[in-house]
């Protein structure tokens, strides 16, 4: 869809999902994910950058799975993640829109559970290619978790929290062939619409997630 329809539609409150490709399990077990290896971590920093065109490929589930370990997941024993919060409130919740469904990365469990049985991509932001590729990641804020945080201080802490997480997954695709961009011109409310949030849900940003176009 082109960014021209997407804005008539944004601003009619009509921007929707496309019914899903193919059966949506109701949770996904991940493969354990891979810790070891890929390209050093200096070679990975020289190689991020941000990319805008992307094969509609899907991510093997070993290299999902591992994308939302180093976005996101649990590296120790007492529940610390691979990106920082403040007051350690993980606050952020990392969605992740795939042609079967939208689904929740429960980094406990190394799971990811539906919340959204429909194709969610080209809600996640105005961008054509955000519909096509294999994935779009969703960071959205759960200002519930952040009751110690002072009420001023919340979406800007939340949105640097999200910031560490994008900052991951771009070292991530670098390391790994992968091409990403984060995304800030979204519709949040027809994201929040279409994932089911309530009110102490905030959509911070978008990331899409691919193979480079070939
Ligand atoms: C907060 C933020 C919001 C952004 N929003 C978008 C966006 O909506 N669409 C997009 O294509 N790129 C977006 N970008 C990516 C920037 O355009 C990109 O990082 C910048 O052009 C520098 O390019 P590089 O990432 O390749 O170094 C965003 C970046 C940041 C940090």
């Amino acid at each position: 869809m082109s960014t021209l329809t997407k804005l008539a539609l944004g601003a009619m409150g009509q921007l929707r999902p496309k019914p899903a490709q193919g059966n949506a399990a109701a949770r996904i077990a991940l493969p354990v994910p891979g810790k070891t290896g890929g390209m050093p971590l200096m070679e990975a920093i020289a190689a991020r950058h941000s990319a805008r065109e992307f094969s509609p490929r899907e991510l093997p589930p070993q290299t999902l799975s591992n994308l939302l370990w180093a976005a996101f997941g649990v590296n120790r024993a007492d529940g610390g993640r691979t990106a920082p919060s403040a007051i350690n409130a993980q606050e952020i919740d990392v969605y992740v829109a795939l042609p079967s469904g939208a689904y929740l990365y429960d980094a406990a469990a190394n799971a990811l559970q539906l919340v959204a049985g429909s194709d969610l991509r080209r809600v996640t932001g105005y961008q054509d290619f955000v519909d096509d590729a294999a994935l779009d990641l969703v960071y959205v804020a759960d200002h519930g978790r952040m009751k110690l945080v002072p009420a001023a201080s919340r979406e800007s802490y939340a949105s640097v929290a999200a910031g560490a997480i994008t900052q991951n997954v771009y070292l991530f695709a670098a390391g790994n062939g992968l091409a990403t961009v984060i995304r800030a011109w979204i519709d949040r409310d027809a994201i929040a619409n279409a994932l089911g949030l309530g009110h102490d849900h905030q959509v911070l940003l978008s990331q899409t997630v691919g193979f480079p176009k070939s």
